[in-house]
């Protein structure tokens, strides 16, 4: 069955409509540091403000212990949507008290209001039916309709997220169904050459990832901490280093089933060691089967792909037509061990395809690095709820809304 879209509820002219977001923006001394999926959802807020419904927006923020917790307040996403719809938005203190009633009481059609952040009611992330039933519940009553709308919470089986969407009348919003029409371009007949580039700290995030997507990839592309032990699978030293050594007997199955179907897998063959962990390190290139041959010996610590490995990527990327990207090449945080994940990033937006950065780690980068994000074709706003849907799982706040996987 497909998504229910927008369009399916009718004309929303005055009436209530809850939009379930995913607001969960990092934040740094109350300050918003990126605010990437508050501009995700501004289509949806927008063509509802000029519908004149009366908008009552929602999400959660951090993971609060199902009590309010000043450090997670939603005070200052309301205060930024507020900014960026360019219209004043009214913000609740609670999620279904009096405040949360008296500001929805006062909307008038093409208002918005926010309300505070969802997971300061235990009922939001209970394990037990009935208890997110009953706050689903609460949530019901303040509208008459749901729009979900938080592609990065939907692999959760949360109140706002499931249950709320069975009470209400309920679709989904512009940023779900665009995001879902994209991933699923990536697990369903991609445009070939189709590359996937993995990088990050740890393989055992990715397990699932690579194993859905190595059948269907013509190029897996491996960087990022996860690099490293895939080189240990080969036999190579790669001093201290990060390393699941747990991991390397499925890496090597990896490996050989890369081979089998003929996947080409392109492992780093050189990376920046450093004298340690610091924005300040001494660092060096050195080939991946001299890891350890660098004045730090056995103590140096791989920061970044090299050079050389950064050109083969890019190459590869730009010679593809679809092109999934998850998890930064090295510590781009730190200027030093930045190349690696900028250069992936340049390839991304030269190519003549679909390209997509996925992963909330992957998406601060690229912003980081200075990069719009209209260069890409498209950035998911889902970091856990992208990877699943790429796994193939099936996805709790999809399902309720239609979509099967
Ligand atoms: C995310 O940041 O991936 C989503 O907002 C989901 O957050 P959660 O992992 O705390 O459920």
């Amino acid at each position: 069955m497909a998504l229910r879209t927008l369009d399916s509820l009718g004309s929303l002219a005055g009436k209530r409509v809850i939009v379930r977001a995913d607001f969960n923006v990092p934040l740094k001394e109350g300050v918003i540091t990126d605010d990437g999926r508050i501009r995700a959802a501004l289509p949806t807020l927008n063509h509802l403000i000029n519908q004149g419904a009366r908008v009552i927006a929602c999400s959660h923020l951090g993971r609060p212990d199902g009590a309010p917790d000043a450090k997670y307040s939603l005070a200052p996403v309301a205060q930024r949507l507020s900014e960026l719809l360019g219209t004043p938005v009214a913000f609740a203190r609670d999620t279904v008290g009096d405040s949360a009633r008296d500001a929805v009481a006062a909307l008038e059609d093409g208002d918005v209001a926010v309300i505070e952040n969802l997971r300061f009611n235990p009922g939001e992330t209970a394990k037990d039916v009935g208890e997110r039933r009953a706050f689903a519940e609460q949530l019901a009553a303040l509208g008459d309709a749901l729009v979900s709308d938080g592609f990065g919470v939907v692999h959760r089986k949360q109140a706002s997220v499931y249950e709320l969407a069975e009470l209400l009348p309920s679709a989904a919003g512009f940023l779900i169904e665009k995001e879902v029409d994209v991933l699923d371009r990536l697990t369903e007949n991609p445009e070939r050459p189709y590359a996937v580039v993995l990088g990050g700290s740890k393989v055992s995030d990715k397990l699932g990832v690579i194993e859905h997507l190595l059948p269907r990839a013509d190029k897996i592309l491996v960087g990022g901490g996860m690099m490293f032990t895939f080189l240990a699978a080969q036999g190579h030293k790669v001093g201290k280093s990060l390393l699941e050594a747990d991991q390397i007997d499925t890496v090597k199955g990896y490996i050989s089933a890369a081979a089998e179907k003929g996947v080409e897998l392109i492992l780093p063959v050189d990376a920046v060691m450093a004298s340690g962990f610091a924005a300040d390190a001494d660092h060096v290139v050195a080939a991946a089967d001299a890891l350890e041959d660098t004045p730090f010996g056995a103590d140096g610590m791989g920061l970044d792909i090299g050079p050389e490995t950064a050109k083969i990527f890019a190459d590869a990327i730009r010679g593809s037509k679809t092109v999934f990207w998850n998890g930064p090449m090295g510590v781009f945080e730190m200027p030093a061990f930045a190349a690696g994940t900028k250069a992936i990033a340049q390839a991304l937006t030269e190519v003549d395809g679909l390209s997509v950065v996925g992963g909330g780690d992957s998406a601060a980068a690229v912003r980081q690095l200075g990069f719009e994000d209209d260069r890409f074709g498209h950035i998911s706003t889902g970091g856990g709820a992208s990877l699943e849907f790429l796994e193939g799982k099936k996805l709790p706040g999809l399902e309720i809304l239609g979509w099967e996987a």
